[in-house]
């Protein structure tokens, strides 16, 4: 199920990297733009120190007007004129947005939804992952971009499409019902192994023939958990082959490393990266702050733990992000005083050696209008490119800590598998959700001041002192049994509700909840007591809780706290066993964010984990190489903060003796010599 990371040997990665500059660079759309304008853009790219543009993303129907040959006058132009001024080009290969002719020749391309509705074109990415003729044409497109510019002297990265899965992943066609049984009889060989697997002899669901086997389209009653299971597997699948298609035409004609963005993001769920990663030569993620999150930047940084994860903590490009505004969130805050500095670092002091944006110049036209950009509508005159001027400067300063890792000893286990299998119809409570307890106990370790490595399910978790698994409902045995090796060999290991429930079929263990971990954390849970929304329960040690509660049995813990009221009164809320060198506690409920802190403020203490205390609106990462630390300290608060460490700031190019004092809104990068341990 879960892939452990094994990446590719160490590869020469883009020029910007291999100079030690943290590389600045953007999206640039040069077909939205008379070429007269192409002067200027390349001018004023030189003056901000743009190291590398993102091009042709968008540009299959300015290649390929009509279904025929290709006309690259253009982009052979704009490709000359990027290497005349020094600067890099991440190529696109252009295929995520097919021309509006290929609607009109080929309909069977356009994706479906559930209900069986077409998903016309007119927007963006309107093709289903699994067609055939969109691949061929596709791949006829990528061949011809593979032998013009395989070895132009500008390119540094091929950038296969955008964005895979953004609008189209879940496609419910005909063609996807085909590639889904194909997807199918590789998983399970026969029908029989299917029907056991997805438990069809549930409401008479059992399969005669493979011709039955539908995409779980929309139904009257919940669907079968498993077979939505395996078609957000298939999905994730079929992007992934759409990848290694195009992967495989650039190998075959060009040298330069293959990438593609991927969104690492609260809202999008539909592609399980850990598989996608061995496939990269390069991690890249595109991230906007989301403000219909309740704690924005706390996502920001679980997301770049999550993107170095996906690097396994090699460092990481930040493929796209905004410098303002964003275009499509319900109200598009623009970003305050400091803030794209502040939010660019939060990315870099989690392992981002590269800052990318969305894009280059605003557009005059089209759905992203509005969109900010490093060249805003208003020209070079404003305050948004003295931002973006500012910006590149510190990102110079910030040269040494290029190639440095991130330095964390507590790890938090992350599955978008049990995130998609976890919110399915028909669990205990729709009020336990994946990602938000993902983000809460993240959150939490964040404003301790703790770094976090976020890893798949699988990895070996040797060498760090705490180990968070929340919500990880649906694991293979090898995945539990790294995390309990991780208990054994000394790690405090604490699992939250609904972890190690079923295996990787979406099958309830039996003999008692959390059947993977039952044995680890020497309690059973026999019956979950969910509550009701606006319900709280209190418990022994005056924390409060809400969503959750369980009739807990010890076999073999500690009781640390138990529920006072509620429908799970006088059953543990939480255990601990003692396990090898270390420890497994198990928190039957959902603890309030109060309860949440000082939970893990009592495990970092168990740990040996020091825990800061910063707050939650405060960055503290270091990034070390094996002679140098460089502590990041992000303030996002209105008030200056003081922080024990010495050394000299990049950002301001002083010396700080005995502690630094952080204004409000500031950074600071502080370079010291690396003498006490890391992890
Ligand atoms: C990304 C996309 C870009 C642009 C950007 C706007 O999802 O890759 O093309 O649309 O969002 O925020």
């Amino acid at each position: 199920m879960s892939t452990p990371l094994t990446l590719r040997a160490e590869q020469p990665l883009v020029p910007g990297w291999a100079a030690g500059t943290i590389t600045l660079g953007c999206d640039y759309n040069p077909e939205q733009w008379d070429e007269s304008v192409w002067v200027d853009d390349i001018r004023l790219m030189r003056e901000l120190g743009v190291d590398l543009v993102a091009i042709n993303i968008f540009g299959w129907a300015q290649l390929q007007p009509q279904p025929g040959p290709f006309d690259f006058s253009r982009l052979d132009r704009i490709m000359a004129m990027l290497h005349e001024a020094g600067i890099r080009v991440n190529l696109g290969t252009g295929t995520s947005s097919p021309p509006p002719w290929m609607a009109r020749i080929h309909p069977e391309t356009l994706p479906r939804f559930a209900d069986g509705t077409l998903a016309w074109p007119g927007g963006r990415q309107a093709w289903c992952p699994s067609s055939p003729i969109f691949r061929q044409k596709a791949l006829e497109l990528v061949t011809a971009m593979a032998e013009r510019y395989g070895d132009h002297p500008a390119l540094a990265l091929w950038h296969v499409s955008n964005e895979l899965g953004c609008h189209n992943a879940l496609c419910y066609c005909d063609v996807s019902a085909a590639a889904f049984r194909t997807w199918l009889r590789q998983r399970y060989g026969t029908l029989d192994a299917l029907n056991a697997a997805w438990g069809t002899a549930f409401w008479s669901q059992r399969y005669g023939t493979w011709d039955d086997v539908l995409p779980p389209r929309a139904t009257r009653s919940a669907g079968n958990p498993a077979h939505l299971l395996d078609f957000k597997r298939f999905s994730s699948d079929a992007l992934l082959e759409h990848y290694r298609a195009e992967e495989s035409v650039l190998r075959s004609r060009s040298s330069v490393p293959v990438t593609t963005n991927l969104m690492v993001t609260a809202h999008i769920q539909t592609q399980d990266y850990w598989s996608w990663a061995p496939h990269l030569d390069l991690i890249a993620n595109d991230h906007y702050l989301d403000h219909r999150l309740g704690d924005p930047l706390a996502e920001l940084a679980f997301s770049a733990d999550l993107t170095r994860g996906l690097a396994a903590g090699r460092p990481w490009m930040l493929m796209e992000t905004s410098t303002s505004a964003v275009s499509w969130q319900p109200v598009n805050h623009a970003k305050r005083e400091g803030e794209l500095v502040r939010t660019a670092l939060g990315h870099v002091a989690r392992g981002a050696d590269s800052i990318c944006f969305f894009q280059w110049r605003a557009s005059r036209s089209g759905a992203e209008k509005f969109h900010s950009a490093l060249l805003p509508h208003s020209g070079t005159a404003g305050a948004g490119w003295a931002s973006s001027l500012e910006l590149s400067a510190l990102l110079d300063r910030l040269s040494p800590v290029v190639g440095t890792r991130v330095e964390a000893r507590a790890a938090l286990v992350f599955s978008w598998q049990s995130w998609w299998a976890a919110e399915g119809d028909a669990q205990p409570s729709r009020l336990l959700q994946y990602l938000p307890e993902a983000h809460r106990y993240h959150r939490a370790l964040r404003s301790l001041g703790v770094t976090v490595d976020i890893v798949a399910p699988g990895t070996d978790l040797a060498g760090y002192d705490l180990v968070v698994v929340p919500t990880l409902y649906t694991l293979t045995d090898d995945d539990a049994r790294a995390i309990a090796d991780a208990a054994a060999s000394g790690a405090t290991v604490l699992i939250t509700p609904f972890s190690g429930i079923v295996d990787e079929n979406d099958a309830i263990r039996p003999g008692g909840y959390p059947g993977a971990f039952r044995e680890l954390i020497g309690t059973v849970v026999d019956e979950f007591r969910p509550l009701a929304a606006e319900a709280t329960v209190l418990l022994d040690s005056g924390r409060r809780a809400r969503i959750w509660s369980e009739q807990v049995r010890v076999l073999s813990a500690e009781v640390r706290d138990t529920f006072v009221d509620g429908p799970a009164a006088a059953s543990p809320a939480l255990t601990r066993r003692a396990v090898g060198a270390g420890s497994a506690w198990y928190t039957a409920t959902v603890l309030d964010d109060e309860g949440v802190l000082a939970l893990l403020r009592e495990l970092c203490a168990e740990a040996g984990v020091p825990a800061l205390e910063v707050g939650p609106d405060v960055d503290i990462v270091n990034r070390v190489s094996a002679t140098e630390r460089f502590t990041f300290i992000i303030n996002h608060r209105t008030e200056a903060i003081t922080v024990p460490v010495a050394g000299h700031d990049l950002v301001s190019d002083e010396r700080i003796e005995g502690s630094a004092v952080v204004p409000a809104g500031a950074v600071r990068v502080i370079a010291s010599g690396r003498s006490d341990r890391g992890h």
